[in-house]
């Protein structure tokens, strides 16, 4: 079971310190924890992970970071594919492709994220896969170091998450595609966790605005130690 923090563009790295600290005051109990926290709170800590990075060393990309500045921090974990990056920042599949092949290359675990539009999800299951599909091209999907998150963009910060059965459906489908672990992700909270984790193929979740309070967070890993 995993469950993992995207903080987005929240917190200070001041603030990130003293919720890892407060975090670490649990034990995990076998679930694996991630934390996703802005550029400015990398700092060296097995939890930690970038929430994007620019598939170089280094280089003349302005606003960017790329591998120099993730091993100063001796971070190994990477999310690509938000779909925050693909529609707000508009990345294209072939570019996230091209930073999936160049952390793969480097051993990150990679968290890899998909998820339809609510105008796709309104045209039914079908058109859902062959969106998740295109989504998963180029991409090697037995990576061993591989984590998929799917994560409706209908249901991302909406304080909705997808319906028992939608999810379940989708995830089944995906199921098709890869062995690997495949995380929800989508208005997951306190109340809804339980029953979001019990689903066949959903290995975990990824939280966005229910990761920030920390106590919050804390309470939903020991929900999902119980169903470990
Ligand atoms: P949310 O975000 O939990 O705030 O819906 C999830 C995500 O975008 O990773």
């Amino acid at each position: 079971m995993i469950v993992a923090a995207n903080f987005k563009m929240h917190k200070t790295r001041k603030e990130t310190k003293e919720y890892l600290k407060e975090l670490k005051k649990i034990d995990f109990n076998g679930v694996k924890v991630a934390v996703f926290p802005p550029f400015t709170a990398l700092m060296e800590d097995e939890l930690i992970g970038a929430q994007n990075a620019y598939p170089a060393i280094n280089g003349a990309f302005t606003g960017e970071i790329g591998l120099e500045q993730l091993n100063e921090f001796n971070i190994k974990r990477v999310l690509i594919g938000h779909s925050e990056r693909r529609h707000i920042i508009g990345e294209s599949q072939e570019f996230i492709s091209k930073k999936f092949d160049f952390y793969k290359e480097k051993g990150f675990e990679i968290f890899y994220c998909i998820g339809e539009p609510l105008e796709v999800r309104k045209k039914g299951i079908d058109e859902v896969v062959k969106y998740l599909q295109n989504q998963l091209v180029g991409i090697d999907l037995e990576y061993e170091k591989l984590t998929v998150a799917y994560e409706p963009v209908w249901a991302i910060g909406t304080g909705e998450s997808a319906s028992i059965e939608k999810i379940k459906e989708t995830h089944a489908e995906i199921r098709k595609f890869t062995t690997r672990p495949v995380l929800y992700g989508g208005s997951v909270k306190p109340d809804n966790i339980k029953e979001i984790i019990n689903i066949p193929n959903v290995d975990g979740v990824l939280i966005g605005g229910a990761s920030l309070d920390v106590e919050t967070f804390k309470e939903m890993i020991k929900i999902a130690k119980e169903i470990k």
